[in-house]
């Protein structure tokens, strides 16, 4: 018998494990792996030798042409997905975040429609802001369709931010439906007191973003979310952790037993707030802020522990026009950084290549874990047989520089300018099509699938 494509002499590597095979594909899905040199003949052979064969990444954390107040993000569906795919990643996550008057399940049905524009699959989060009788029909509706998790807000008040009995609500009923809330933590009674004090002695511009949102604002936060979480006994992932101590409370619950799942973002594990006081502040305002050198550096340790469950981008395409905008004013500010195909290769080359993350614990951090926090697991985030073959193949040692006009972000920056990478996604397969190869476009063909997630961890 003849596969359609046979991946061969790398080193797989898995969440659990790693070791030489070979992948054999058929149909798009990965139909074994087998010993070195005993897969079957194919009708394409890629020679992987001296590279890592990994599952591409899944991202948790995509926003996609995101409107947020006056500001829609500048990437649709294909470019969002082509840079996806440069970086390694063959999954995104994407957000349906309704605007004031709409409803959750209208808007996460109109985002899902734009899947089939994507070179790679997609899912969805929907989100809740506010409860009334008809949001557990709709939340029904939309687990029915395999949308199961819902972001919410405990900040951007008059915006998208969700009262504590929405929130208690939306819980219960996504826990009795098989669904989970993915929730952005920052307390905004604090975030305001804070933005207020700074607008007082002027000190609200872009350099000042950090004062503006403190790291006691996501701690208190996360408790008050983990103890309604508890208290209803429903499962609950917190999206972008950017401090140690928030991922502690987590990890504390965990231990108890609630079924609470820390996310942490790339920019939170390798950019520090000193960038707030270089030439371009505005470029790194995002929500929660970029933390203190010390701070990144624990947040950093507990991902060798065990205790962060995903890494995500929380991808945000906007570009230097649009932040300087409004750079006078964090308050008014586009907030979120492009980072949806730099994800992957700088948290290989600061964490598996500088600091000896092992490259199993990077797979489980940035494809495994976020597949099953989303319910796609195990279609998605691991190379069984089974699984669709979505391929990164790394060439772990090549050295190389970001700059933003090599990436394929629909933008003008990237936060990680002139940072020096080791490790590279060389080739990417979608569903066992080579659509990066040797690091240029090979298939530009849209054949991107929105997923319908199972039930959530
Ligand atoms: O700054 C951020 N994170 N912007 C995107 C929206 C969100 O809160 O995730
Ligand atoms: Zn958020
Ligand atoms: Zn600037
Ligand atoms: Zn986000």
């Amino acid at each position: 018998m003849t596969a359609d494509v046979v991946v061969r002499g790398g080193t797989v590597v898995e969440a659990g494990w790693s070791g030489p095979a070979d992948v054999v594909i058929s149909d798009g899905r990965v139909t074994a792996l087998a010993a070195p040199g005993t897969a079957p003949a194919a009708d394409t052979v890629i020679d992987a030798t001296g590279r890592l064969v990994m599952p591409g990444g899944v991202d948790p954390h995509c926003h996609v042409g995101f409107t947020s107040g006056e500001f829609t993000s500048l990437d649709d569906y294909r470019q969002c997905t082509t840079a996806a795919v440069f970086g390694g990643t063959t999954t995104i996550v994407d957000f349906a975040i309704p605007r004031p008057g709409e409803n959750p399940a209208d808007v996460a049905y109109a985002q899902r429609a734009k899947a089939t524009q994507g070179l790679c699959d997609s899912a969805l989060h929907a989100c809740v802001v506010e409860w009334d009788d008809t949001v557990p029909d709709q939340l029904a509706a939309l687990v029915n369709d395999g949308i199961s998790t819902v972001k919410m807000f405990t900040t951007y008040r008059g915006e998208t931010m969700a009262d504590e009995d929405t929130v208690l609500r939306t819980m219960t009923e996504l826990a009795r439906l098989g669904g989970m809330v993915v929730i952005h933590c920052e307390a905004d009674h604090i975030v305001g007191d804070a933005q207020r004090r700074c607008a007082a002695t002027d000190h609200i511009g872009a350099a000042n973003m950090a004062a503006t949102r403190p790291d006691l604002a996501e701690t208190a936060s996360v408790a008050e979310i983990l103890a309604i979480a508890e208290a209803v006994d429903a499962p609950v992932y917190f999206v972008h952790q950017s401090t140690a101590e928030a991922v502690e409370l987590v990890a504390a619950a965990r231990r108890r037993g609630v079924r609470a799942y820390s996310e942490t973002v790339a920019h939170h594990l390798v950019l520090d707030d000193s960038a707030y006081n270089g030439a371009h502040p505005e470029r790194y305002v995002c929500c929660p802020p970029l933390r203190s050198s010390t701070q990144v550096k624990a947040l950093g340790r507990h991902l060798f522990t065990g205790e962060v469950t995903t890494i995500g981008s929380d991808h945000c395409c906007y570009d230097t026009a649009q932040k300087e905008s409004r750079a006078t004013d964090v308050r008014a500010m586009p907030n979120g950084l492009p980072g949806v195909e730099t994800r992957l290769p700088v948290i290989f080359s600061e964490y598996v290549v500088g600091q000896g993350l092992p490259a199993t614990r990077f797979v489980e951090l940035t494809s495994t874990n976020p597949a099953r926090t989303n319910g796609l697991y195990p279609r998605k985030g691991t190379l069984l047989p089974g699984a669709d073959a979505d391929i990164a193949i790394w060439n772990p040692t090549t050295e190389w520089q970001i700059t933003s006009t090599d990436l394929h972000m629909a933008t003008d920056y990237t936060p990680y300018e002139g940072m020096q990478i080791t490790g590279r996604p060389e080739t990417v397969l979608v569903r066992g099509r080579a659509v990066v190869d040797n690091n240029t476009l090979q298939d530009p063909t849209p054949q991107g699938r929105h997923l319908k997630a199972g039930p959530v961890v």
